[in-house]
């Protein structure tokens, strides 16, 4: 490889040298030794292709098996093992032999199609992981030498005792169990009422109202949906519902704030418009949630306490619901 490098060089000093119209002969051949030394280097390249064993399996075990493994994988693509993997997922195969640009697993990683993997980025994979994969899909998918190590179960990531919950914790729950509808091209379709579970910001996304409320589980509808508060109780597919310990996992999560995957609290969403259902326990009170009812408030039909019905308002700077409309509802 040195010598090569070596040779290269000269080739290329004597091709500028001589670069003079009445030498092209020369120059021709030095460009043509050039090129042939150039093909020599190559299978030194290549033997730096990457394998799923030794290369691949170890960055999804760490950033895509709390999602994509399991009976229930997420988009029904299974990263666990080498034959999951080339199977592909509910959109077919995901992985070219030869043409990573073609593949949707290296599109997905490049941010090139949408939502970007792994779900709960940012951080996303790091330059270097991205490249492994795609040294490995343009080398073939060869499969490699299986480590000592066999790849263990991936169990759902759970905090800490006292330490803060963040989207990391709370997406496997929202991959494996809501994306299947709230995607863009899910089992009903467009995503019900446009609310996408895909990612942190569409989680959050302001849009036509906010169904998480930072600091206020009450305010939020994702919560009042998983605890059947307000109906249909989610996911939609259910029974089974959610554990209770995953409903209280995303309680925490919005109660310290719905932090990203790093750990930063979202802001409270100003301004932003509410839709709730559930029950007046007193007319002031929306099962747990205190309201903020006054002049500005419409009142239809009469609703009194114990009464199924439905609030459309506005997030006020400290995170509380100014209603402006309190309706009976008749179910
Ligand atoms: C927090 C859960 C989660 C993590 C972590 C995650 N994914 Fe996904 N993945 C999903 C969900 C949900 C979808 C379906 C989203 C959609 O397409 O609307 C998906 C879709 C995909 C798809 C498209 C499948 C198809 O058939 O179209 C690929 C490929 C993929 N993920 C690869 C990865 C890779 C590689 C990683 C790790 C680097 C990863 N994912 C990490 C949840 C996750
Ligand atoms: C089988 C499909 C399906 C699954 C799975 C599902 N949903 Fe839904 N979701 C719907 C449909 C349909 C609606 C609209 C009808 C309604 O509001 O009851 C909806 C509505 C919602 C709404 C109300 C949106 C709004 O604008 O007020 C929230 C919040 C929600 N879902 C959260 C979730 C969560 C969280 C999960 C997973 C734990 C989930 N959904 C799983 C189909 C689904």
């Amino acid at each position: 490889m040195i010598t090569n490098l070596i040779l290269l060089v000269t080739a290329w000093r004597g091709t500028a040298r001589n670069a003079a119209p009445a030498r092209s002969y020369g120059l021709c051949r030095r460009l043509l030794l050039a090129t042939f030394l150039l093909i020599m280097a190559l299978p030194s390249a290549r033997a730096q292709t990457a394998t799923f064993h030794t290369d691949v399996a170890p960055i999804l075990q760490q950033r895509c098996l709390m999602c994509h493994s399991g009976g229930n994988p997420a988009a029904g693509l299974g990263l666990d093992s080498l034959e999951a993997l080339l199977e592909g997922g509910a959109g077919g195969k995901v992985v070219e032999a030869g043409a990573p640009g073609d593949s949707e697993l290296v599109r997905r990683i490049r941010g090139e199609s949408l939502p970007r993997m792994p779900m709960t980025g940012p951080p996303f994979l790091s330059d270097i992981e991205i490249l492994t994969i795609e040294r490995w899909v343009a080398g073939g998918l060869q499969a490699g030498q299986v480590s000592a190590a066999k790849a263990s179960v991936v169990t759902q990531p759970r905090p800490a005792a006292g330490e803060k919950v963040t989207y990391l914790h709370v997406a496997p729950i929202f991959a494996t169990r809501c994306a299947k509808c709230h995607s863009e091209n899910g089992l009903m379709g467009p995503a019900p009422e446009g609310y996408l579970l895909t990612s942190y910001q569409s989680t959050l996304a302001r849009g036509e109202r906010v169904r998480v409320v930072p600091g206020n589980p009450a305010a939020s509808e994702l919560l009042r949906r998983v605890r059947g508060q307000s109906r249909e109780r989610m996911p939609l597919d259910g029974p089974p519902y959610l554990d209770a310990d995953e409903i209280s996992l995303i309680e925490d999560w919005i109660a310290q704030g719905a932090a990203d995957s790093e750990g930063s609290s979202a802001q409270v969403p100003t301004g932003a418009r509410v839709r709730l259902q559930g029950r007046l326990t007193t007319m002031n009170l929306l099962d747990d949630l205190e309201l903020v009812i006054g002049a500005h408030t419409r009142i239809d039909k009469n609703p009194r306490p114990g009464d199924y019905v439905q609030v459309r308002g506005r997030i006020d700077s400290a995170g509380r619901v100014i209603v402006e409309r309190l309706r009976k509802r008749k179910k």
